[in-house]
């Protein structure tokens, strides 16, 4: 791999992260903003106030002479800026100004930087109360003056050695120097950003959902013979009019009614379960639009709502719901007054019927595989909804009294293990598992990034 590709594919491998992931690293930054306004809101404004001193030694005429001076106060400003900010200072200018403070909480106030290679030291003064800095950094400033006098003048004589002037007094600072909101407000953003990215990348190690179709296969060792996208429009209307219909969506139950008769050509599976491992996998959902896919193609199609707990098929269809299977399989009515016409061609329903105390029993009775039995006699399909495996028995059941189960297993939400584990359960049963579909496969970002809408023997780009 040469090095573009190696850079283009870590760009792909960001892109598709902020993709997916880009709630986290908004989330993040929106923290770390409300903090930074919060750290800043918080912080006491200090204003600051400086001083400039304007170091000079007495000095004879000559030119060395000056020369010498220039050299012996360069290197005094160095000490001086230590003795600005010393204990001493600070308690002769709170004795002078009369200050409510220690020595000590004066001395963190203050700041001298002596200028390297010259006479000058700026003084700072940091306090909440601007008129209180300037007064503390003048009144530093004059002690400082006369402290200077006192330590330079030799023992017996009357000029001191060096001198030191207020160069520059302090004015009252206008504005605060602290809390810096755009410099907050900055840092707020760019650690949010890195934060964020770093959960990110976490979270995506973190997750054990099934996302590709290596890891589908693998898990249930069948062939993955659908993807269906994630569409909006059907939580409004779960049926798709295929007559109508050339969507994206349409097409792929199109496909995965060709992957259906290839399962097993020479006994192609009649009679299917629709099952998965949790519930809102899009079970209900795509069984009615499976068994409308192949009523499509001329097919007298029977859909079962076999979902006794938690029926939905009747509400997907605006069908009649308490006459169904659970109604026929007691006994109450027969199998034919049951079925109920649909407004699509060669659809026919069975509603789940009122729930039973004991749908397990119902549907591991007798009667349950006579009536899949008529049913596969009178039907070129028999499509049955199901509940979710790791809830109940229900469609292991059920799906041992068919030909198969399709396991759907919704994209990026089911994890592994549950998958795993549904698997096993039907095994478990003694019934076939036809194949896998991925269901609400998001169209963009992540989803349309890492599955790629093939199936068997076709090329890979779609
Ligand atoms: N392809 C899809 N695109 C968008 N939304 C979908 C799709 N398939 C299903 N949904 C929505 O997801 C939700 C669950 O779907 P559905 O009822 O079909 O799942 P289920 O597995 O049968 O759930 P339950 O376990 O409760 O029976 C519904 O709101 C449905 O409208
Ligand atoms: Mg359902």
């Amino acid at each position: 791999m040469s090095d573009t590709e190696g850079v283009a594919l870590k760009l792909q491998d960001f892109l598709r992260l902020m993709r997916t992931r880009w709630i986290t690293v908004c989330a993040s930054v929106l923290v770390a903003v409300v903090v930074a306004i919060a750290v800043t809101l918080m912080t006491t404004p200090q204003y600051q106030a400086s001083t400039r001193l304007f170091v000079s030694a007495s000095a004879g005429n000559s030119a060395s002479d000056v020369y010498q001076g220039n050299r012996f106060s360069q290197e005094r400003v160095v000490s001086y800026a230590q003795l600005l900010m010393g204990e001493t200072l600070a308690q002769r200018t709170v004795d002078k100004l009369g200050l409510d403070m220690t020595a000590a909480s004066l001395q963190q106030k203050v700041s001298a930087t002596a200028k390297t290679d010259t006479v000058l030291i700026d003084v700072h003064v940091l306090d909440p109360s601007p008129v209180r800095a300037r007064d503390i950094a003048n009144a530093l400033s004059d002690e400082f003056v006369t402290m200077v006098r006192e330590l330079e003048t030799p023992e017996g004589a009357v000029t001191p050695d060096a001198r030191v002037v207020v160069e520059q007094r302090a004015t009252v600072p206008s504005s605060p120097v602290t809390p810096k909101k755009v410099r907050n407000l900055l840092l707020g953003v760019v650690a949010g950003f890195v934060l964020g990215i770093g959960l990110a990348i976490v979270r995506d190690l973190l997750d054990n959902t099934v996302k590709s179709r290596e890891v589908l296969e693998e898990i249930t060792d069948v062939g993955v013979v659908g993807g269906i996208q994630l569409d909006k429009e059907r939580r409004k209307n779960p049926a798709i009019l295929f007559g109508k219909d050339n969507s994206a969506i349409a097409e792929s139950f199109r496909k995965l009614r060709t992957n259906l008769s290839f399962l097993t050509v020479d006994n192609p599976p009649r009679v299917i379960v629709v099952t998965s491992s949790i519930p809102n996998e899009g079970k209900s959902t795509t069984a009615i639009n499976i068994a409308l896919a192949l009523a499509e193609s001329g097919n007298n199609v029977a859909l079962v709502d076999g979902d006794m707990r938690r029926p939905t098929v009747h509400k997907y269809l605006d069908l009649v719901g308490p006459v169904g299977f659970s109604t026929v399989l007691s006994g109450a009515v027969p199998l034919t007054e049951a079925l109920q016409k649909t407004q699509f061609d060669g659809l026919t329903v069975l509603a789940a019927g009122t729930t039973p105390p004991n749908p397990s029993e119902l549907l591991a009775s007798q009667a349950a595989t006579k009536v899949l039995a008529e049913l596969r006699a009178h039907f070129d399909y028999v499509i049955v909804d199901s509940s979710p495996l790791l809830a109940v028995t229900d469609s292991a059941i059920l799906a041992a009294n068919a030909d198969g189960a399709l396991i759907m297993v919704r994209y990026g939400q089911t994890k592994r293990e549950q998958l795993a584990q549904a698997v096993e359960t039907l095994h478990g049963v003694g019934a076939t598992l036809l194949g896998a579909v991925f269901t609400m496969i998001p169209s963009k970002g992540s989803g349309a990034y890492a599955y790629s809408y093939s199936y068997y023997g076709e090329s890979k780009e779609k």
